[in-house]
């Protein structure tokens, strides 16, 4: 039986698409496989979820597959020799109309025209994750002339930032409209989009989504200075998502690394306020891309994440392109189950002071404020459609597990993204009613989860389908007969 409550999040790429690697994955506890679209094509995609999916199912594990869209990141073009090597003080051109390959030491080309409009004289330019920070002098109606601040390598395609954000691009390009086509084609469970600026274009992307037939759950990954820029702006962005990614990449190079801590803990609570799932991402264990193991500081980045609680923490280059990516799922899980021994982690004071707004919300938390004081309760039953109850449950701090009792495939993938919930496949519609409590209790007792005497809790509705309509908690004593 797995204790750990927070999930693992890992990349798929070169160095996890080999069956052996990715059931070692699997079995170390990858709870959700991420498809990065920005690399690779439909094959490699479909070939990496179909062998996910196969050996999750041998070995009875739920994992869900998560697509991340590769979204408007702005980049550079190519240099005729690849890469060149500036210093402080090199003055620096970038272009909209010089050839796409064929940058030279003072200028290179670049696919975004608008970025001589979105720029202004003073503004800061950071290239390849910030490595390499040049300030605009002059802009003409087809270059921006700069010199550079912070001087180093820089090579092909790099990615481009504006300090402080504000650069105009859509969230959605052609390519992420045929990419969530894709998604839909491959059942995926999560869809991410990459730099929303607000709630338009994750409501651009769910219904895009909607027209290609899926029901994957929209993740906001926030990466822009503007997404955080004031809390009207971020609870926007939240609401009109099922979860949110804190895209530490991205972010951390618009805002600036010194406030990039608190901004994620700002981010985390939020979504859990709103009922949403939270992810947090980038660089969590980066030196495990050589190392067998991770730095202190790494450690103490995962346990912070943990301490905020978050729902999961992701692995990006460890696990894809990494040499250790089964170390580097072993070396979460470890982490992750001693941050979650801290009483932090276990107290909740959440919402505390605040209003519910649903009769099922309202069930759901009873039901959590009964487990986290009533010391028998050993687990926590929800009957669920969608999986909606159980994600409520999970935004507040417990030790008691919380499991998922499912029919649909879809719903006992989605919630392996939720802190503390696992899934077990049950159809309460299949049994008489007086014989559902006692069938659910009895999966626990199969598995050991709990014994005779324990307390479980036990959520539902009045009718056994149907999104939205618990409205009933529970409690019962293992042993005694129930109906
Ligand atoms: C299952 C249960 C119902 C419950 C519903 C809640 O269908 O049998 O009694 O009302 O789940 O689903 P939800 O998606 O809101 O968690
Ligand atoms: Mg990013």
């Amino acid at each position: 039986m797995i204790s750990r409550r927070t999930k693992i999040v890992a990349t798929l790429g070169p160095a996890s698409s080999s069956p052996e690697v990715l059931e070692k994955m699997i079995l170390a506890g990858l709870d959700v496989a991420r498809l990065n679209f920005s690399h690779g094509g439909p094959d490699e995609h479909r070939a990496r979820a179909q062998l996910v999916r196969d050996i999750a199912a041998k070995h009875g594990r739920f994992v869900a597959l998560l697509g991340d869209l590769q979204g408007p990141k702005i980049r550079i073009a190519k240099f005729a020799n690849k890469r060149i090597e500036l210093a402080e003080g090199d003055s620096f051109r970038f272009s909209v109309t010089h050839p796409r390959d064929a940058g030279t030491q003072e200028v290179v080309g670049i696919d975004y025209p608008d970025l001589v409009k979105d720029c202004a004289i003073g503004d800061e330019l950071l290239l390849d994750d910030g490595r390499v920070v040049m300030r605009v002098d002059n802009a003409t109606a087809d270059e921006l002339h700069c010199t550079v601040l912070i001087g180093g390598p820089l090579s092909d395609n790099k990615g481009i930032n504006r300090r402080g954000g504000g650069l105009t691009a859509p969230a959605l390009t052609a390519k992420d409209k045929a990419d969530i086509k894709l998604a839909a084609d491959m059942n995926l469970d999560y869809l991410a989009v990459s730099f929303p600026r607000d709630a338009a274009d994750m409501e651009l992307a769910r219904r895009l989504r909607d027209e290609a037939g899926s029901n994957a759950w929209l993740i906001a990954k926030i990466e822009r200075a503007e997404a955080v820029a004031d809390d009207e702006a971020l609870d926007g962005l939240i609401r009109a998502s099922d979860g949110v990614m804190v895209a530490r990449g991205d972010l951390g190079v618009e805002i600036g690394d010194a406030e990039l801590v608190g901004i994620q803990k700002k981010i985390i609570l939020h979504a859990r306020r709103n009922n949403k799932v939270v992810i947090t991402a980038t660089q969590m264990m980066e030196s495990m891309i050589q190392n067998p193991m991770p730095t202190r500081a790494e450690v103490s980045d995962v346990a912070n994440a943990v301490l905020d609680y978050t729902d999961a923490v992701m692995l990006s280059a460890e696990s894809a392109a990494g040499e250790y990516p089964v170390e580097a799922i072993k070396a979460m899980a470890r982490v992750c189950c001693g941050a979650e021994k801290h009483p932090t982690s276990i107290k909740s004071g959440h919402r505390l002071g605040q209003r519910f707004e649903r009769s099922d919300e309202s069930t759901a938390l009873a039901a959590m404020y009964t487990a986290n004081h009533f010391p028998g309760v050993k687990a926590i039953i929800s009957l669920t459609e969608s999986g909606y109850t159980p994600l409520i449950m999970s935004r507040i701090r417990s030790s008691v597990p919380i499991f998922a009792f499912s029919p649909h495939r879809e719903t006992q993938a989605r919630v392996a993204m939720f802190r503390g919930v696992q899934t077990i496949p049950f159809d309460p519609a299949a049994l008489p009613a007086d014989k559902v409590s006692q069938a659910a209790v009895d999966e626990l007792l199969q598995r050991n989860i709990v014994s005779i005497g324990d307390w479980v809790i036990l959520t539902k509705g009045d009718t056994y389908h149907g999104t939205g309509g618990t409205n009933t908690m529970k409690i019962l004593r293992v042993g005694d007969s129930l109906a």
